[in-house]
């Protein structure tokens, strides 16, 4: 670097890299089996492959539309129709991103100003503190309750002052895919009430419901949809996240502030997967796949929770998505990050990659809240599976 180069300080002094990057390297480092980062092991369904293939055959292969391809869109918007009830306007309503995360990110930079505050619950996903603290606002943690990471209205409610602009919902939650019910949207709701906060309601977890749970979104409610943003992932439910496209939901005068970013950060994204996208969840195949997508997922949960039943390793199952958070105090007592490091130095051999919940706690785990837990990603194919299932049990019971 040029000697004279006095450089500013950094915007973000207290970001380094995700834990996810993080856990990923250091599994590529060792050779452990990486059950960290949030992907599956297996590919799209063929058919939409090939939609993708034909797609691109066909010429879509220039600047997609700014708020998305207008087929996707309109898929979109029957899809949310039939799900919710609520009818979202594909012109004005709906837009498609570079993933949720640029989506999320977009409407926080669009309606946080500087000096706003912004809840958040944890454990909370790692884009939200950063995306608020480069709009100039700062984040209020608000920690979800007991063993099972329910939702605290209370705590919420203490938290609400003047400067509150948005409360950044995350259900069905990562990492511990616990839900909300119907009944807590109305709370929220009264809640809410008689204040001008937002909500952006982060749902790319939400078609992957365990155990007959039906799929919650806040776009269902005819109140508090008035007030939302509510961003889904296709790279989630397509087993595509590498893909990384997926889309918005908001009421137009929400929406419009929303897209002057987009439309400078992201613009457009990815044509021809936008247009095979469309065009697979419009046939059968789509249909299909989607039906499926619950069970496929519980049965991959169950494969796991199946394996280590008996073991000293305890757990509340997963109600939702594709992670399933593990208690180890009864056979290790010592902090998640010097845990996780360690099982995956163990290598090729023994070695497994997961994810420490303490990083979904910005400002550390408060006093009271489970410790001692580790994030499991099942979005594997039965092998890997089975291997991580060997792995863990040997963790728990080395001798
Ligand atoms: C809670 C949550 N929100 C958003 C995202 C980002 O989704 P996408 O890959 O569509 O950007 C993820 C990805 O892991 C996530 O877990």
């Amino acid at each position: 670097m040029a000697d004279s180069l006095n450089l500013p300080d950094s915007k973000l002094p207290h970001v380094g890299t995700t834990i996810f990057t993080e856990m990923s390297a250091l599994a590529a480092q060792f050779g452990a089996l990486n059950l960290s980062q949030g992907f599956p092991d297996f590919d799209p369904p063929e058919a939409l492959r090939q939609a993708v293939v034909d797609a691109m055959n066909a010429g879509k292969n220039q600047y997609a539309p700014m708020a998305g391809d207008w087929d996707l869109r309109s898929w979109i918007a029957e899809d949310t129709e039939r799900r919710t009830k609520r009818d979202y306007d594909v012109d004005s309503e709906i837009t498609v991103g570079a993933g949720a995360s640029s989506l999320l990110f977009a409407a926080i930079q669009a309606w946080v100003h500087p000096g706003d505050e912004v809840i958040a619950l944890a454990p909370a996903y790692d884009l939200y503190q950063p995306a608020v603290q480069l709009a100039g606002g700062s984040l209020v943690v608000v920690p979800l309750r007991g063993a099972d990471y329910h939702l605290d209205l209370e705590a919420i409610a203490s938290e609400i002052t003047a400067s509150t602009r948005m409360i950044i919902l995350n259900v069905p939650n990562n990492p511990t895919g616990s839900g909300w019910s119907y009944e807590d949207f109305d709370a929220l709701h009264i809640l809410l009430a008689n204040t001008d906060i937002l909500l952006l309601s982060d749902e790319v977890y939400g078609p992957l419901q365990h155990d007959g749970r039906k799929a919650l979104s806040l776009s269902s409610h005819p109140a508090l949809s008035q007030r939302a943003l509510v961003a889904a992932s296709f790279g989630k439910v397509l087993h595509a996240t590498g893909w990384k496209i997926g889309y918005l939901l908001g009421p137009a005068e929400l929406m419009k502030e929303v897209r002057k970013v987009h439309q400078y950060d992201v613009f457009s994204t990815g044509a021809p997967l936008q247009a095979g996208i469309a065009s697979f969840l419009k046939s059968q195949d789509g249909q299909h796949h989607l039906a499926a997508l619950p069970a496929f997922y519980q049965s991959k949960r169950d494969q796991l929770l199946h394996g280590l039943k008996g073991s000293r390793w305890n757990w509340t199952p997963a109600e939702s998505g594709y992670f399933q958070v593990l208690d180890y105090s009864g056979f290790d007592d010592r902090s998640d990050r010097e845990v996780v490091h360690e099982w995956c130095r163990k290598g090729a051999e023994n070695g497994v990659a997961l994810i420490p919940l303490s990083p979904f706690y910005p400002n550390g785990i408060p006093e009271g809240h489970p410790t001692h837990r580790v994030r499991v990603c099942f979005a594997k194919n039965e092998a890997t599976l089975d291997e991580g299932i060997r792995r863990l049990l040997l963790l728990s019971n080395p001798s």
